[in-house]
């Protein structure tokens, strides 16, 4: 989309070439533009809006808690906000993770998880311990600790020189087995693979292991199979490692259960949650522990060596209380189950477009891959940037959506990833599905692939 910006603009765009229309107000599931555009948030932005947009709930909470006190430095103070916020997350959590860090961003927060480990092992005297093993295909955010755990080559590749070398095992990725497997033979390679990796590296030196549930922005909604989660979780335990969930994405119901390992009954040692937990009202994220690794820092040198300006703050804390009762009063976890399987019904009619090479996902989160030839399963050229088209094509037709790349082999690979508010209804999933209908059509016309 081209259209002159005006001069006065002098914000540092993602891409300074693509053009961005203002964004105005929003309200439900749909955001408006200051040309009076309606678009129907398909991915939640980036996966984040699970409440839905324009809730007086939470402007009134927020206002409610600005007037009251809106920081107060976590060095300093606690307050109610804040201890509120940490009780609710522990009764949504599951049993045995007691303990909520405050974080206002992904990254920060992936690498408080990290940290946190490291720390946990220098306090019981495991001084070797401090790789974090995590896997190809994977997406845990920019910054560079992050970015190192992370599994998508094209966002590395320019960094690689900044980054530590940290150890990546093969994703649980069904569509594209790495080993080759298919459903009838799988014996779950792709677990043992942990194991293998923890060996070759020393389990000595092995502080932890991070992995989403739900791969998300890297591939599109790969969800493993049951097992996988209960395998890593037995090898974790093996080897004295931590198991670290990030739940940045697949947290607060998005999957259609309260966490992603929720479908498999696994318990992390940390869970990392952000997006939906403000629902995009407010930065916050957090890191939820298991009593131990808080009891060793407590019971050991007292300090967890950490911290940020804006950990705990009290107003982002009041906003994220305001959504999680929200999101608990409206049963909206049991809702994104219901409407995630309305979604993935009504998604298998675009099928019928052969570029479709699979659907897949859990609860409000689904993913499309797209392929040149679906025997093959031959990826698209990726200069062709068809992710980016396809999501740019809908933006026009007023769909949000979340496109990606690189999900193959970290650069090919074209999918797309659907998140919609939890809120959304059948008519509005209609909606999507019939404009991703319209474009898929289009784009298989100019691609030739009709
Ligand atoms: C699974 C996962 N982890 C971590 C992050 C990083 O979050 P942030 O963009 O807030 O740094 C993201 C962001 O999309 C994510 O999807």
């Amino acid at each position: 989309m081209t259209a002159p910006r005006s001069n006065n603009d002098h914000v540092f765009y993602r891409s300074p070439k693509k053009f961005y229309p203002t964004a105005e107000r929003a309200e439900g599931v749909y955001i408006y533009d200051t040309a009076g555009k309606r678009y129907l948030d398909g991915s939640g932005g980036a996966v984040v809006v699970g409440i839905g947009h324009g809730v007086k709930e939470i402007a009134d909470a927020m206002i409610k808690q600005a007037g009251r006190i809106a920081f107060a430095h976590g060095s300093q103070f606690t307050t109610q906000a804040a201890v509120d916020l940490a009780a609710k997350l522990v009764q949504f959590s599951p049993a045995g993770l007691t303990r909520v860090y405050f974080l206002s961003g992904g990254s920060e927060a992936i690498e408080t998880a990290m940290k946190l480990a490291r720390q946990y092992q220098v306090e019981r005297g495991k001084l070797s311990k401090y790789k974090v093993i995590s896997r190809w295909t994977s997406y845990h955010g920019n910054t560079l600790g992050a970015l190192a755990l992370g599994g998508h080559t094209g966002r590395r590749r320019h960094y690689l020189p900044l980054m530590q070398h940290t150890p990546h095992i093969a994703p649980a990725y069904c569509y594209r087995c790495p080993f080759g497997a298919t459903p009838e033979n799988c014996s779950l390679e792709c677990a043992l693979d942990l194991e293998k990796t923890i060996l070759y590296e020393g389990p000595d030196s092995v502080s932890a292991f991070m992995a989403e549930p739900i791969v998300g922005a890297t591939a599109g909604a790969l969800v493993p199979r049951d097992g996988y989660f209960q395998k890593i979780r037995e090898i974790c335990d093996r080897y004295d490692v931590l198991f670290i969930a990030d739940e940045v994405m697949t947290g607060m119901g998005r999957t259609g259960r309260n966490f992603g390992v929720d479908h498999w009954n696994v318990v992390p040692d940390m869970i990392v949650v952000g997006k939906g937990l403000s629902s995009g009202y407010t930065p916050i994220y957090t890191v939820i522990v298991k009593e131990a690794i808080h009891a060793a820092i407590k019971e050991g040198s007292g300090v967890f060596v950490h911290g940020h300006t804006y950990s705990q703050n009290p107003l982002s804390s009041a906003i994220a209380c305001a959504v999680l009762d929200y999101l608990v009063k409206h049963d909206l976890v049991s809702r994104s189950a219901r409407m995630g399987d309305y979604l993935l019904k009504v998604l298998q009619g675009l099928f019928h477009h052969e570029f479709v090479g699979d659907i897949r996902g859990r609860g409000l989160f689904a993913g499309i891959e797209f392929v040149k030839d679906r025997k093959a399963k031959a990826t698209f050229d990726p200069k062709l940037k068809l992710n980016a088209l396809i999501g740019s094509r809908a933006f026009q037709k007023g769909l949000i959506t979340y496109p990606g790349g690189g999900g193959a082999d970290g650069v090919n690979g074209d999918h797309l990833l659907l998140a919609p508010p939890l809120i959304i209804t059948e008519k509005e999933i209609d909606l999507m599905v019939s404009i991703l209908d319209e474009t898929f059509a289009e784009i298989a016309k100019e691609l030739g692939k009709v």
